[in-house]
């Protein structure tokens, strides 16, 4: 059986000020899309789990805001009782689908990114599930653009056919790679490593995406985070709350990737962003004929290449290129989209200030 599990507790704010802490980014509804990031992730896996087999794991505070927007597209949300990052998060769930069904393949995804080619994201999750059955924990990569700090990196190793086994040279001829088996695995490298990763043309972006079986996770997880993985055990209706106070806060990537073997990656043949900033946001969704994504009521008089995004007044934008208005009942950004990144002036001072 397939099992998707969404993981929607994080808490960004690069894309201020619609994203809030109150209003994380994947609840948000962009450029001239229906849905919002969360609504389309799981609009994304119709195919891959039925909705008895889809869980939604989030954090105390966003409830609300993932019953009203997915809560008749899933079976089961998971409430933590505060944020811990991704590792307790996906332990937590695993270790509840240990009890149901421990050869269950767990199919783990964001809910706050933007994907294209819906056709070749389900060819690779196929793919993946299909060396999770032998007992990879599989990743997937994506081909790096420029040095960016803020994703993982995947050392791609040796070719591997459908079930796992290195291909050799010779076989390579015949049939081509399914994936890679995986050398290493840095999560989010200071500039230069980044710098030089890029440079080896060795290293994918882990895509945030892990497709494993239940049991081979749990096994390796308790072996690698062996205090983590008891108190997930302890948990009972009673405690927790009480629990989840110890449980060490850290991201899957380092808790668990970084450190385990028998990784695979599988690169992608579908866009993928992680719709980090508002510049990504216009790259990500539905551009007019002058190049602009625009949302809500807007009017514009000669303006290019821009994202322009109200959910309170009007807004109007003449003769400007490349920028970025985007306007709250309470707040206004405006920007040049290269300057994109400096979102977060706004909000260290905004948290200085209260
Ligand atoms: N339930 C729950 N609880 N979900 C969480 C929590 C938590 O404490 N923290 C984060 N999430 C959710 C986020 O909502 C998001 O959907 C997903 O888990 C990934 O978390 P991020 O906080 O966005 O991770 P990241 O972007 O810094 O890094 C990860 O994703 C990159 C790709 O976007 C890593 O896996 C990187 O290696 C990867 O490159
Ligand atoms: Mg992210």
């Amino acid at each position: 059986n397939i099992y998707s599990i969404i993981l929607c507790g994080g808490s960004g704010t690069r894309l201020w000020p619609l994203s809030r802490k109150s209003f994380p980014k994947q609840f948000l509804t962009l450029g001239g899309a229906k849905k919002s990031l969360l609504e389309l992730s799981i609009e994304r896996i119709k195919n891959i789990s039925p909705i008895s087999r889809r869980w939604l794991v989030t954090a105390k505070g966003q409830e609300n805001l993932c019953t009203n927007q997915v809560s008749n597209q899933i079976a089961k949300m998971i409430i933590e009782p505060e944020a811990r990052n991704t590792a307790p998060a996906i332990a937590l769930s695993a270790w509840r689908l240990m009890q149901e069904d421990p050869e269950a393949i767990m199919v783990i995804l964001s809910s706050d990114h933007a994907i294209q080619n819906i056709r070749s994201f389900e060819q690779t999750i196929s793919d993946a599930i299909q060396l999770a059955k032998n007992n990879f924990f599989v990743t997937v990569g994506i081909q790096p653009t420029y040095p960016a700090t803020g994703f993982g990196y995947i050392e791609q190793g040796l070719p591997l056919d459908k079930d796992g086994n290195i291909l050799s040279p010779q076989k390579l001829t015949e049939v081509t790679a399914t994936g890679y088996s995986v050398r290493s695995f840095r999560e989010k490298p200071n500039q230069a490593a980044a710098e030089q990763f890029l440079r080896t043309k060795k290293y994918l972006w882990n895509a945030g995406i892990f497709v494993w079986k239940t049991k081979t996770f749990w096994n390796a997880f308790s072996h690698i985070q062996p205090e983590t993985a008891a108190l997930i055990e302890a948990i009972n209706n009673d405690n927790l709350n009480e629990i989840y106070a110890k449980i060490e806060n850290s991201p899957i990537d380092i808790a668990f990737i970084e450190q385990t073997s028998h990784v695979a990656c599988i690169p992608a043949n579908f866009d993928w962003n992680d719709v980090g900033s508002w510049s990504a946001v216009r790259e990500c969704f539905e551009q007019d004929s002058q190049g602009n994504t625009l949302s809500g009521e807007i009017f514009t008089h000669e303006t290019r290449n821009s994202v322009i995004h109200t959910t309170g007044p009007f807004v109007s934008v003449v003769g400007m290129e490349n920028v970025a208005v985007i306007a709250t009942n309470d707040a206004v950004l405006v920007m040049p989209l290269a300057r994109s990144q400096d979102v977060k002036k706004v909000v260290q001072h905004l948290e200085q200030k209260n």
